[in-house]
């Protein structure tokens, strides 16, 4: 076991998030991005768009504790929220994916989610004296093709980030930033916790795959299989936990790696029990807590920040005992629902 990389850091977030060389931001990409991105047009029966899934209002999440599939059954992953996105180095859970550009595809093919051919979403746009006049701007001279679609939406995907919180103020300096137990959980996940040799840098991430013993719910995964560290900004406003969203609050995800995993017979988890006290998990809660930041649009002409986006997911553990008070209350505004 051991300390795995070269002693791994805790660092802010701040800025914008990189692009690809063929792809830089601009406002009118980013605009014609962001319609696509809450249009049904881009399902086959045109009532689902991206936002079906990642919902503004929820953090681009679902609020459930995994997809909900087009046959009304669930899938067998819960839906990531999109935030800080843009600067993740692969897409999905097992990084099948490298680019933003390259997933947007995916969930048109898969017929479990929006079950349309990416040619006839090209017909369609192509057809629409709407997004015809939107595409003139973003990408003047160009025919429409899938790939302009993609790097649309891939450009509206990385004006959405998330930082200044606690943490980030108190690494940049203000003492008093973060509660004296945010501090000692932070001291406790860098030392006996353990959690820094994956979870680390500014998004929190090693940006590489382990297994951490997770239990398989059902049969879908093959056990054993490596998913992506993720990002623990923003953590404790998600709505379940694990790619496959086993776990539905952050005191059982403690538990999981207090206990060293729950890896089923013959299989050796990359975590092992810490022998954590209750005060020591409570601190590590508020450090996690001290992570939720302020959610920011950044607009074209990167890296401007305008328009603070409200407060949205509510927060899914908050134990008793935890200081600082987080509202827990959900942002209902229908003008951002499916637009
Ligand atoms: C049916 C719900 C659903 C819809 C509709 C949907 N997604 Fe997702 N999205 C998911 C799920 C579930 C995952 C995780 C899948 C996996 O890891 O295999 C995911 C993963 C992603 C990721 C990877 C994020 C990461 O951190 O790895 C991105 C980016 C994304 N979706 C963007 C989109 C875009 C863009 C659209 C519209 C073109 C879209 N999604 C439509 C449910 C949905
Ligand atoms: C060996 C690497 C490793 C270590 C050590 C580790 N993690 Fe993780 N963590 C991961 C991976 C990989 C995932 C994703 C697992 C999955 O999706 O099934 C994850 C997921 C999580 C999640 C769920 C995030 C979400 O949205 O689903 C939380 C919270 C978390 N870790 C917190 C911690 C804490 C706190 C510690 C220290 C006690 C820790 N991790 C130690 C690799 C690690």
């Amino acid at each position: 076991m051991g300390i795995a990389s070269s002693s791994p850091k805790l660092e802010p977030l701040s800025g914008a998030p990189p692009y690809p060389p063929g792809n830089p931001p601009t406002e009118s990409k980013i605009r014609l991005g962001e319609e696509l991105f809450f249009d049904s047009i881009l399902s086959g029966n045109q009532r689902r768009s991206c936002s079906t899934c990642h919902k503004r209002e929820l953090h681009f999440m679902d609020g459930l504790s995994r997809g909900w599939g087009l046959d009304e059954s669930e899938l067998s992953r819960k839906t990531p929220g999109l935030l800080n996105v843009g600067w993740q180095r692969s897409m999905f859970f097992d990084g099948r994916v490298k680019t933003l550009e390259e997933q947007v595809s995916k969930p048109l093919e898969n017929h479990r989610e929006m079950a349309l051919d990416p040619d006839e979403a090209v017909a369609r746009i192509r057809s629409d004296p709407f997004y015809v006049r939107l595409f003139a701007n973003a990408f003047p001279g160009e025919e429409i093709t899938f790939g302009l679609v993609a790097k649309a939406i891939a450009s509206f995907e990385r004006t959405l980030v998330s930082y200044d919180s606690d943490f980030d103020r108190y690494m940049l300096g203000e003492e008093a930033a973060m509660t004296p137990s945010a501090k000692r959980g932070m001291e406790l996940f860098q030392t006996k916790a353990e959690c820094i040799r994956c979870h680390n840098g500014p998004l929190f991430t090693d940006h590489d795959f382990h297994f951490t013993g997770v239990a398989e719910r059902d049969g879908h995964e093959k056990r054993g299989t490596k998913y992506k560290t993720q990002s623990l900004r923003d953590s404790l406003r998600r709505y379940s936990y694990m790619h496959n969203g086993r776990m539905m609050n952050i005191r059982q995800v403690l538990e999981h790696y207090n206990r060293g995993g729950s890896a089923p017979d013959g299989l050796e988890a990359e975590i092992r029990p810490l022998g954590l006290a209750e005060n020591e998990k409570d601190d590590l809660v508020a450090f996690l807590r001290s992570l939720n930041g302020r959610v920011h649009r950044l607009t074209g002409g990167f890296p401007e920040l305008e328009e603070t986006l409200p407060e949205a997911a509510p927060e899914s553990s908050a134990p008793s005992s935890a200081d600082s008070g987080e509202s827990g209350a959900a942002v209902d505004d229908p003008s951002y629902l499916n637009r």
